[in-house]
């Protein structure tokens, strides 16, 4: 005898009714979605993750719904020694095959119009400004802020953060999703981790764009600087930098980029997270010699833990600040100065600017009336007739001191040159000296130490912010530090004396 058939719709349940919902409606979000993502002038991360991972996850979820709620009536049927035959007719005389339809299209109907007038129009709006101004600008103004202020200003964040190929676009999008939960439980660091995790290598990235076999010749650089006394004296450096490069045919294998010929392989350990305490370095060059340098002193790693990672050395090591700079308050000041934004004349302005820069605040509101009050005050109590004759320049420098404080300095993020080592130098941060210290010896004892004119020649120096009245040479003068302070620069790290309470 022939079991019973039973002939079953699909939409017999309350589940099915509910999948199929999802999966069709979800299937028509991401059809639109698409749309948007292919036509859209460029992209945005949390567009993709919607249309990548939100939504697909719906079409998922209603899709497994509705084969779960298909094998349960399967079971079900099999238990009662029956077999079911799904049909897509419509069955009115079964009120509860009725209601789970009515269900299922109202379901559809519902997402559709919810698709349709706002989730396009929300869709559309995380594209926008606003959106980013309002949901992360808290969390990535400080770099969006110093980013505008680079020369990369018009490179795409991603083409360094995630430059091009499928992999590392994966990856991204799976640390979006981390990043977008952080930011809405509150849960993100501040400041923002750094060095950034993963950062894809730079010869996928910086060097699309600049090549790594170009030759940089030499670079002239003139800082002048404003001391801390009543006068703001100044005192100016020309620097000839010898960035050189790895081009032999227009010109020689040498200077500050021969790092980054490729065929000298350099690498080192450091042993703490922000790879300011190096304490192993090896290179290999193409004839393949090998030198190992050792932090004189210092433990060394254990090369056998998963802990201790071997960083090839490359372009961001030096330039890790590419384009976010936080630059330090005496850095600034100076910089204002010698571009007459703020007076020189203005007693004490080089070191009280610097006192209320490095003041702490807890909000950006907070510091910017600090900051004026406090300016004004100290004119007002300490130099009452020069504040009486001369309130406008003090207004000036206080405008831009602000300005210098808005670009500096995140309060909200706990964000500034404070956490931000830049490595390009020896002055602010140990950078260049991280290894070129007399600290670093090779196993004979030698150390790597270079002298000053291995990377740069001081062509003018002096107590003047004129070119002409400076002591100059152009094969290079010895050093003379601003103070008298003997052989002491050459005997200690810059940073040993200059420090970030003194602004540097
Ligand atoms: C020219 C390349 C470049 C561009 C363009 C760029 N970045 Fe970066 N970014 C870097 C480098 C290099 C680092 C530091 C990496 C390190 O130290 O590990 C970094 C670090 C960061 C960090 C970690 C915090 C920090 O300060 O180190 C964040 C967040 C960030 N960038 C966001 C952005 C955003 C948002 C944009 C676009 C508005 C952007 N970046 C554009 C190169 C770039
Ligand atoms: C999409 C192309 C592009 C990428 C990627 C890029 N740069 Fe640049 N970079 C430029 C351009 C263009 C300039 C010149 C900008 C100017 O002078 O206005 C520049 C200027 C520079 C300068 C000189 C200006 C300065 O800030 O001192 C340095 C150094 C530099 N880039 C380093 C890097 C590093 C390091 C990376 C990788 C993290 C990188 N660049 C990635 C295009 C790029
Ligand atoms: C050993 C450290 C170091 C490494 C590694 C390094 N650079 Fe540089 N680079 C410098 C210094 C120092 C300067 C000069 C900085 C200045 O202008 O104040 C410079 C200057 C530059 C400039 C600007 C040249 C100009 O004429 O203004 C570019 C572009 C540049 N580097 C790109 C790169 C790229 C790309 C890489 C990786 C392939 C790289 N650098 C690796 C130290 C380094
Ligand atoms: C990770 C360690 C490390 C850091 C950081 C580093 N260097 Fe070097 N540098 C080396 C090594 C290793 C050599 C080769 C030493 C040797 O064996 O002669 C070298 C060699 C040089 C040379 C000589 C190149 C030649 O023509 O022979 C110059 C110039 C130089 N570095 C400049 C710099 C500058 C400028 C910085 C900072 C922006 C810097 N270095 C940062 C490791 C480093
Ligand atoms: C390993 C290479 C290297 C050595 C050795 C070196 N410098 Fe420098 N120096 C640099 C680089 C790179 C900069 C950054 C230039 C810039 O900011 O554009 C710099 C910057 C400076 C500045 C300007 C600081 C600032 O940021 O305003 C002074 C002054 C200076 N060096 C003096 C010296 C003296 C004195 C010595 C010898 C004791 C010395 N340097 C040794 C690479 C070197
Ligand atoms: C023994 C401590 C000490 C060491 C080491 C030292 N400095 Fe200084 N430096 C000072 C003092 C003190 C001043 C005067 C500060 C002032 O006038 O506000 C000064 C001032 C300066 C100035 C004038 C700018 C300013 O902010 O006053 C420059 C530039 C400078 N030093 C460069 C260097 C460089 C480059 C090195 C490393 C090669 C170095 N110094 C090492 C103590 C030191």
């Amino acid at each position: 005898m022939a079991e019973p058939v039973q002939k079953r719709t699909v939409f017999r349940t309350r589940m099915a009714a509910i999948g199929g919902a999802l999966f069709l409606a979800g299937g028509f979000l991401f059809l639109i979605l698409l749309f948007f993502d292919l036509t859209a002038s460029h992209e945005n991360p949390y567009r993709a993750l919607v249309t990548w991972v939100g939504v697909p996850f719906v079409i998922t979820l209603g899709f497994v719904l509705f084969v779960i709620s298909v094998w349960r009536q399967v079971r079900q049927a099999r238990k009662e020694g029956r077999k079911v035959k799904f049909n897509l007719s419509i069955d009115p005389t079964d009120p509860a095959y009725m209601r789970n339809l009515w269900l299922f299209l109202g379901l559809c109907a519902g997402l559709l119009i919810l698709v349709v007038y706002s989730g396009t129009k929300a869709y559309e709006a995380t594209d926008s400004v606003e959106f980013c101004g309002e949901t992360c600008h808290t969390v990535m103004e400080p770099q969006a802020v110093t980013y505008e202020n680079s020369a990369h200003a018009r490179v795409p964040c991603v083409d360094c953060h995630i430059g091009p190929g499928a992999s590392f676009y994966v990856r991204s999008k799976v640390d979006g999703i981390r990043q977008l939960w952080n930011t809405a439980l509150n849960t993100y660091s501040r400041p923002i981790e750094t060095p950034v995790a993963n950062l894809r290598p730079a010869q996928e990235t910086c060097e699309n764009c600049h090549w790594p076999r170009q030759f940089y010749g030499d670079k002239l650089v003139t800082r002048t600087y404003y001391r801390t006394d009543e006068d703001n004296s100044p005192w100016t450096i020309n620097l000839l930098l010898k960035i050189g490069g790895g081009n032999p045919r227009t010109g020689r294998n040498e200077g500050i980029h021969w790092h980054m010929v490729t065929a000298n392989d350099i690498s080192y350990v450091a042993t703490d997270h922000k790879r300011q305490n190096i304490v192993w370095v090896q290179v290999v060059t193409p004839e393949g010699d090998t030198t190992i340098y050792t932090r004189s002193g210092a433990d060394m790693p254990d090369f056998d833990s998963n802990t201790t990672e071997v960083r090839n050395f490359d372009c961001m090591d030096c330039h890790n600040r590419p384009s976010h700079k936080f630059l330090a308050p005496a850095t600034s000041l100076n910089l204002a100065l010698a571009a007459e934004r703020i007076s020189d004349d203005i007693p004490y302005i080089r070191q009280v600017g610097l006192e209320v820069l490095n003041a702490e605040y807890d909000t950006r509101p907070q510091a910017q009336t600090m900051i004026a009050d406090s300016l004004r005050t100290y004119y007002q109590e300490e130099y009452p007739e020069f504040y009486a004759a001369h309130e406008r320049e003090i207004d000036e420098a206080t405008l831009e001191i602000l300005d210098i404080y808005n670009h500096n300095f995140f309060p909200e993020m706990n964000t500034d040159y404070r956490v931000r080592e830049n490595n390009l130098s020896h002055f602010v941060n140990d950078g260049c000296f991280r290894c070129h210290s007399s600290a670093m010896q090779d196993a004979d004892g030698n150390s790597m130490e270079y002298d000053c004119e291995s990377c740069h020649l001081i062509l003018a120096q002096g107590p003047s912010e004129h070119p002409d009245s400076l002591e100059s040479n152009i094969s290079g003068l010895t050093f003379r530090h601003p103070e008298d302070i003997g052989e002491m620069w050459r005997e200690t790290l810059c940073t040993d004396c200059h420090t970030p309470e003194q602004g540097y």
